[in-house]
């Protein structure tokens, strides 16, 4: 039996994006991002799908929850403390584009923007905790969507460069660890927020979609440049959502549904970013999706460039994996509700109380196809559980649960380490309570940290540890070794 090691320098973390804690969404400077202009409520889903909606901030109508957020603009000493607590190696946060651009088209950053990051990145390097930080997380600045359409634009290629050039500029003597774009391959499922397209400015029209990425792609690859430049010992890397498909049975129709689905979901921006190359079959998903190639503006410099600048690491998160069973009409397919990226009821997993099919062993088999394909380094960015938590009359919270599913999970990644694969670190999702992206819920708990806060924006705000803390503590201490609750 081989041993189970991970890494001694392994990055045992926590993640969480701006626009979902932060909150003081209009303080020092701050301008409106795609993120601030989405509503709590049933409404949210089709919005961040990009349906029915002309980015109007409706406040008579509509709350809005990342607008709170749960105050770690004003907390976040007391939160980086909690997560020093645990013995964090290392925090996953972003820059909100918007505190240092506000609009994204200035060409002056603002200064108190800056300010507050130097601060958070201080206070992590103060209790040792290594920033990893995501450059853009579902936030680009509302303007650059209302007034240049989106990412689909290739002027965001600059407004984007000056972003990240100054945010490296000014970090990246003291930060190592970066991500260009998150889940950058969410493209289909959250228009909105991942390039800035809503029905009003061209979600849905393949043409754009693509357009978008290559222009996102361009951006990461200038992004590279500019990191190793300013310092050659920055890791930057992509970060994609990653979910293990399957067939759902062994009819060959199926297995050639899953080659497909695993080309373009998760493998199309990953093929280009680490292989610094459009993937062989770039032409045949341009024809499915009607994309016309020559109308595309791609130029012989971009494809240079990604040549060139390639991502030192692959970052993705994990929540669920799919399964295909194109054989069956919609009518007959036993379909999962919330399964977020679609795909049939696998009879073989159990799902969380949002309909995300959990599945352990699919965190292996997703280490192991990306390392076997990629040869790179990887990071688990995001993986957790979103749960609803009761707080027992003595004030503990007991989420046994979380703690079942972390540990499968982490087992999941001892084993994939066994197999060979090079695992940099594991940040799970919201550490600490947040807003969620998808639903705009505080009831879909991920953290170890609990946030009185409900989902109309009422609590004091106040911080407790849940029963996970004490565990995960143990865990990062152990280096992975001892899971046991
Ligand atoms: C990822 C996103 O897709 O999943 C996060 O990068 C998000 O921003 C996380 O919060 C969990 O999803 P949700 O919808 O439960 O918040």
């Amino acid at each position: 039996m081989s041993e189970r090691k991970f890494r001694p320098d392994f990055l045992w973390g926590g993640a969480t994006a701006a626009n979902q804690l932060e909150g003081a969404f209009d303080r020092d400077g701050k301008g409106l991002s795609v993120a601030d202009a989405m509503p709590g409520g049933k409404q949210r889903f089709s919005i961040i799908g990009g349906k029915d909606f002309d980015w109007t901030i409706d406040s008579e109508r509509f709350i809005y929850p990342n607008h709170k957020g749960i105050d770690h603009f004003d907390r976040f000493k007391e939160d980086i403390a909690l997560f020093a607590e645990m013995d964090f190696k290392c925090y996953r946060f972003s820059i909100a584009w918007t505190r240092i651009f506000p609009n994204g088209d200035e060409l002056t950053p603002n200064e108190a923007g800056l300010k507050f990051y130097d601060e958070v990145i201080d206070e992590c390097l103060k209790h040792n905790i290594e920033p990893v930080i995501t450059i853009s997380h579902y936030e680009m600045p509302l303007h650059l969507a209302k007034t240049y359409g989106g990412w689909k634009n290739r002027q965001l290629i600059d407004f984007y460069e000056r972003f990240a050039s100054t945010v490296l500029t000014r970090y990246g003597k003291k930060v190592t660890y970066w991500m260009t774009f998150n889940e950058i391959n969410s493209a289909f499922h959250f228009p909105a927020l991942s390039q800035g397209l809503v029905q009003s400015n061209g979600a849905g029209n393949y043409q754009n979609v693509f357009q978008a990425w290559h222009n996102q792609f361009v951006a990461s690859s200038k992004a590279v440049k500019i990191a190793h430049e300013i310092n050659p010992s920055i890791q930057i890397g992509c970060m994609i959502i990653y979910a293990t498909t399957y067939s759902l049975d062994a009819n060959p129709t199926n297995q050639v549904a899953t080659l497909v689905q695993n080309q373009e979901f998760n493998f199309f921006c990953t093929d280009v970013q680490v292989r610094g190359k459009y993937p062989a079959y770039t032409q045949r998903t341009y024809d499915k999706y009607g994309v016309d190639a020559n109308a595309l503006e791609i130029t012989q410099e971009d494809l240079d460039l990604l040549a060139s600048y390639p991502v030192d690491y692959i970052g993705f998160s994990y929540y669920m994996s799919s399964a295909i069973n194109e054989t069956l009409t919609q009518e007959e397919a036993d379909t999962v509700v919330g399964n977020l990226l679609g795909g049939v009821r696998n009879p073989f997993l159990e799902a969380s109380e949002w309909g995300w099919q959990i599945d352990p062993d699919g965190l292996r088999i997703a280490l192991n196809e990306l390392y076997d394909r990629y040869q790179k380094p990887l990071f688990i960015v995001e993986n957790g559980l979103g749960a609803l938590d009761t707080i027992e009359a003595d004030g503990t919270i007991n989420d046994e649960y979380r703690i079942d599913y972390l540990r499968r999970h982490i087992h999941a990644m001892a084993e994939a380490v066994s197999d060979g694969v090079d695992l940099m670190g594991y940040t799970p999702w919201g550490c600490i309570d947040l807003v969620s992206a998808s639903t705009g819920e505080m009831s879909k708990r991920y953290g170890f940290i609990y946030v009185d806060l409900d989902d109309k924006g009422n609590g004091t705000l106040n911080r407790s540890k849940k029963k996970s803390f004490d565990w995960y503590k143990q865990v990062i201490e152990t280096n992975g070794t001892n899971l046991d609750s």
